[in-house]
């Protein structure tokens, strides 16, 4: 099987590009090998390729700075996607692509199913949804797997920002009212794998939009104490409270929801995979 993994340096392409590797033979590339907001490279690149399976983590992941650069936002986040699918149709090849629990405005007060209606409050949420409507009215196969709060140790992520504020401050004002799942990025691209290996004529009869993230949910502040409580060199810290705050205490261009965690039960049921709880697979993240 042919794999295109495109954004093979961001925090999900780099598991995904470890992950997929026992699945066949894989391309993988980012920018600027390929601009996703260049249609004449994402043409170029899959046709090239001319992949069996075509796997995308590459995104404008800046959510604040999404708020004053919308075109490229809305470039690489919907009208790259778009085309991808397009491309992926022609050669009838299966797209794999992601997006975001910042699709919903967070007002719901439970997580979200697939079935509830997004209501993005910021540029990148938007754009976001944009994509994944770009993809789905193309009608090809393509599996879109909203997710949330991913991290990795490999590039900056709220995980790396707890990590080092430890080591700098004494007291830390985390909110507690942003609240969603923390989901390790190697969970996620393992998940995606063990969908892919049961082959594309079965994904093909699943294709839709589900829900992958971490299992149960968390606030900032919850997640910022368990990352301090299992780092594995405590002996650097210096932090000694970490004291809750609201997110209206750190005004930022983007507006963030505020409760955006993600209803996995579709995913779970129809593939028959369970989500690990967030707080079990923190220790292996913080070791790896
Ligand atoms: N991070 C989160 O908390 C989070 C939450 C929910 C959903 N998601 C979604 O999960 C997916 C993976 O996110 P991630 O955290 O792994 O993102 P990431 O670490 O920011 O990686 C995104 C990759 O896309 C590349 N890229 C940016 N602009 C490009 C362009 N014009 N052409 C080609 N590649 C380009 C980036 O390259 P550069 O680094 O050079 O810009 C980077 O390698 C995305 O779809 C994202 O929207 C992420």
């Amino acid at each position: 099987m042919k794999i295109l993994l495109l954004g093979n340096i961001g925090q999900l392409g780099w598991e995904l590009d470890r992950a997929l590797q026992p699945l066949g033979e894989v391309a993988s590339l980012d920018y600027p090998e390929i601009d996703m907001a260049n249609p004449d490279s994402i043409r170029k690149t899959v046709r090239d390729h001319h992949p069996a399976v075509i796997v995308n983590a590459t995104a404008y992941t800046a959510v604040d700075k999404a708020e004053s650069e919308p075109g490229l936002a809305e470039a690489i986040n919907a009208t790259g996607p778009g085309i991808l699918a397009e491309e992926a149709k022609a050669l009838n090849a299966f797209l794999i692509h992601f997006s975001t629990d910042y699709v919903f405005d967070g007002k719901k007060g439970s997580p979200y199913s697939e079935s509830d209606t997004p209501n993005p409050v910021n540029v990148y949420g938007k754009t976001k949804l944009a994509g994944e409507q770009a993809i789905q009215s193309v009608s090809g196969a393509y599996l879109i797997l909203r997710t949330a709060w991913v991290y990795s140790l490999r590039r900056e992520s709220f995980v790396t920002k707890v990590l080092k504020w430890a080591r700098e401050k004494e007291t830390l004002r985390i909110v507690d009212d942003q609240i969603s799942n923390p989901t390790w990025a190697r969970m996620l691209a393992e998940a995606t794998c063990q969908m892919l290996a049961r082959g594309t004529g079965y994904l093909a009869e699943k294709k839709g939009l589900y829900h992958l993230a971490g299992g149960g949910y968390a606030s900032r502040l919850e997640w910022a104490k368990e990352i301090i409580a299992l780092d594995p060199k405590k002996s650097e810290q210096i932090v000694r409270r970490v004291n809750a705050a609201k997110t209206a205490d750190f005004p930022t261009p983007a507006i963030r929801p505020l409760f955006s965690a993600l209803d996995c039960g579709k995913y779970t049921s129809e593939f028959s995979f369970s989500v690990p709880h967030w707080r079990i697979t923190m220790p292996f993240a913080l070791k790896a």
